[in-house]
């Protein structure tokens, strides 16, 4: 394969070290979200059996993979991220073409998968555990952060290189050997990727690739061989791969959706305000599980603040990420626009206000493409729209008569991902951080991104089995050993 894909090609599963196609024989083209005419690439529909030759490959690598010492893991790593650096300007476009987000977006997510892994390759010299007080003289207690083995990684579409980057590197670096399942929507960045890992010289067998939708997640699941998955999707599937995970008390880390809130309060600085909830509501087109979806506003700033946001979503320039000026890009399949637009109508049936947007555009040049206007609308918090996960750019807003019943709205939802406030009251600032349920708290800033080497994950129904990103990320991928020694 060339040293990256490119645009149209058929990608291949990656297998011990092979690039190789399903045994199935059947392949799934993907289509540019925002011109059906462009092909992005074919993959094939793996099969059980593609992905237990994967798991098997993996595991016969993986005594070898462990025994490396971590720093010469984390060594390649860091080779992974000076392949990456030389190709994050085409990286970018093929995940604005293979995704749909804005091309100013891809190159954002690009360069955070890079300090992702700029912080995780260091954990090669990082690992470790910690030494016990002896109960009785002449014993020396240590703990060790141990590899799972082989591990499974399914992941999103909606960031198809820092989602993958950030569960490769701490699986890799901590000694695990693993299965990639990308998204069915984004096999080509996906390719790249382990494209990158082969030619910086990871071992065969230590990293393998499987395309597919849902027999490769059944086999995970269900192979004996496999001692943890990390999955990130929807709450739904999530508790899916629970239920099947638990019969073997299989090890899981799952992320999953979210409901949002951004509470803006009467003293803030309605200027940022109004930026962090057009960032959150409209940024990746909605598509992000830390999306902000729900604008709780309080106190007498609700109907000017209301109609400067109209306005602003009113302008928005939509169209193919990867055109100069575009400031939102469409949705990512038409499976996607079909269950936006439905929420719509559940959101119109149940009597909430659309004050702009609620529909794809007519105009004749976004025909080709899965667009969605940025959409504002009234609603009441107990409003299915209000409740559930759209995943597209939908913001409910609400109002609040003061920061109690503002918080109350916020936790009133069975999700706890993110939630950020506006405000200039440090008491208030400090209140609602403690009181808020959410894995994450902005305070003026937008409910979405976070840091590279900050721990990543959230609460209820968002997330289950420890924090992805930052060092918590070992909880999943390291078991831990505690050694006692008695040497006199
Ligand atoms: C971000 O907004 O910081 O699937 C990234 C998702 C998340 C990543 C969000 N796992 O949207």
């Amino acid at each position: 394969m060339n040293e990256i894909p490119e645009l149209g090609q058929d990608v291949l599963n990656f297998i011990a070290g092979r690039w190789e196609p399903s045994s199935s024989g059947k392949w799934t083209s993907r289509y540019d979200p925002a011109d059906q005419s462009i092909l992005v690439a074919r993959a094939p529909d793996s099969t059980r059996e593609d992905t237990a030759r994967a798991i098997e490959a993996a595991s016969q690598a993986s005594a070898a993979w462990r025994d490396l010492p971590p720093p010469r893991r984390g060594r390649l790593l860091f080779e992974w991220f000076s392949w990456m650096d030389r190709h994050r300007d085409r990286l970018a476009e093929l995940l604005t073409r293979e995704e749909g987000k804005i091309l100013a977006e891809s190159k954002g997510e690009v360069g955070r998968a890079m300090d992702i892994l700029e912080f995780t390759a260091g954990m090669g010299r990082r690992l470790g555990g910690r030494v016990f007080p002896a109960e009785e003289g002449g014993v020396f207690c240590y703990s060790d952060s141990q590899p799972l083995g082989v591990v499974g990684l399914i992941s999103p579409w909606n960031f198809p290189v820092a989602i993958p980057v950030w569960k490769l590197a701490p699986a890799l670096v901590a000694g695990n050997t693993v299965i990639l399942k990308p998204s069915p929507l984004t096999p080509l960045t996906a390719a790249a990727l382990v494209r990158g890992l082969e030619s910086v010289g990871f071992p065969p067998g230590v990293v393998n690739l499987i395309h597919g939708d849902s027999e490769p997640a059944v086999e995970l699941t269900s192979n004996p061989r496999v001692r943890g998955i990390s999955f990130t999707g929807s709450t739904k599937v999530g508790k899916m791969v629970a239920r099947a995970a638990a019969d073997r008390l299989l090890k899981l880390q799952l992320e999953l959706g979210g409901k949002n809130p951004q509470v803006v309060l009467e003293d803030a600085d309605l200027d940022q305000a109004l930026n962090g909830v057009v960032a959150g509501a409209f940024g990746s087109t909605g598509q992000r599980c830390t999306a902000t979806s729900r604008a709780i506003v309080v106190g007498g700033i609700y109907e000017s603040f209301l109609s400067r946001l109209v306005a602003r979503a009113d302008s928005m320039k939509v169209g193919p990420g990867i055109a100069d000026g575009i400031e939102m890009g469409p949705l990512v399949d038409s499976k996607a626009l079909k269950r936006v637009s439905h929420y719509a109508e559940i959101g119109r049936n149940e009597g909430a206000k659309f004050l702009t947007g609620g529909a794809p555009p007519t105009t004749s040049e976004h025909q080709n493409g899965h667009f969605f206007k940025p959409t504002v609308i009234e609603a009441r918090p107990e409003m299915e729209i209000a409740k559930e996960e759209v995943f597209g750019p939908v913001l409910s807003v609400i109002r609040a008569v003061d920061l109690d019943e503002a918080l109350q709205i916020a936790n009133s939802v069975r999700y706890g991902l993110t939630a950020s406030i506006f405000t200039r009251d440090v008491s208030r600032v400090f209140q609602f951080a403690d009181k808020v349920e959410a894995g994450i708290v902005h305070v003026n800033r937008p409910g979405i991104g976070g840091y590279s080497h900050a721990p990543f994950g959230g609460v209820k129904d968002s997330g289950y089995g420890g924090r992805e990103v930052g060092d918590e990320v070992l909880d999943f991928y390291t078991e831990t050993k505690v050694v006692y020694v008695k040497y006199q």
